[in-house]
């Protein structure tokens, strides 16, 4: 650190001294201890800022060109940093060179370049697909700058997909109803899609018209996906999810699927909107009890 860059006064790092990088590592560790990443289930992404790419180009060498899979071009020579494919959350904190990448989405945005990590070899997440055009809506909508995809391997969320019935607003309305955060910190719900062939278009496809309406989507019999503008509000959002997730399995293992004696009632959240200033997703608040 301390080098200046001549051309433009910015400072020069090496990438493991950037902030994003070091919170992105962290993020990594943090989720794995939840138990939410067996083997190298889950994955991470983070749509860099061009003063941040600035910083620490320096360190970038490209490697050829392959196929994204998809088409993001409201990403054309944009850089992300995002995990490897078949690579171990847990080991990211120790090993980031060998466990995540950074890479460059060509001009019309069908192809990526990793320009670093990966340093023994391997490709970016097979989720690689959904994260950027996740991005790419999320870009679109330009709603807080949120620039970070994560999915995760969220057990309690996964057990539910075979209980409850796979309606983005159903599920939205029972997680609300585990605890009186929930509707506060996603408002505008949950969207649920049927089991799919993970790993490609058709469900990125799925994914990113859902990521534009509400503030996670789940992956019947699989997992999430959610989006933050911070590391800390991603975690936080996948958490209260997985949170709520964990009541409702137990709520159902005492008492079975819609039989509890009480709940927040519609009348509830509307009070709970009013007074915390929120807009909920009028779909669930119409079928709410
Ligand atoms: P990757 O190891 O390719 O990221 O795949 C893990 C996963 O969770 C697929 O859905
Ligand atoms: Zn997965």
């Amino acid at each position: 650190t301390g080098n200046l860059d001549p051309d433009t006064s910015l400072e020069i790092m090496k990438v493991l001294e950037a902030k994003f990088v070091k919170q992105f590592i962290n993020l990594c560790f943090e989720v794995y201890h939840k138990g939410w990443h067996e083997r190298n289930g889950g994955n991470l992404s983070y749509r860099i800022k061009k003063e941040e790419v600035e910083s620490i180009k320096e360190n970038f060498t490209y490697q050829e060109e392959r196929e994204i899979g998809t088409i993001v071009k409201d990403l054309s020579n944009e850089y992300f940093l995002v995990t490897g494919s078949g690579c171990y959350l847990m080991n990211v904190k120790e090993y980031p060179e060998e466990n995540i990448c950074i890479i460059k989405v060509n001009e019309d945005g069908t192809k990526y370049q990793i320009c670093w990590g990966l340093k023994n070899g391997g490709k970016p997440t097979s989720e690689l697909p959904s994260h950027l055009m996740n991005l790419e809506a999320i870009k679109r909508r330009s709603i807080n700058e949120k620039r970070i995809v994560y999915h995760m391997h969220a057990t309690n969320v996964i057990a539910l997909t075979f209980v409850l019935p796979l309606n983005s607003e159903i599920f939205t309305r029972e997680l609300w109803e585990m605890a009186t955060e929930c509707p506060v910190v996603f408002p505008r719900g949950i969207g649920v899609i049927p089991w799919m062939v993970p790993g490609g278009k058709d469900i990125a496809i799925a994914t990113s018209k859902m990521i534009e309406k509400y503030d996670a989507v789940i992956w019947a019999h699989h997992g999430m996906f959610v989006t933050g503008s911070t590391f800390d509000e991603t975690f936080g959002l996948a958490d209260t999810i997985e949170k709520s997730a964990e009541i409702l399995v137990k709520v159902i293992s005492m008492k079975g699927v819609f039989s509890k004696e009480q709940t927040i009632s519609r009348e509830n959240f509307i009070h709970l909107a009013k007074d915390f200033n929120l807009t909920l997703n009028e779909d669930v608040l119409k079928i709410c009890k």
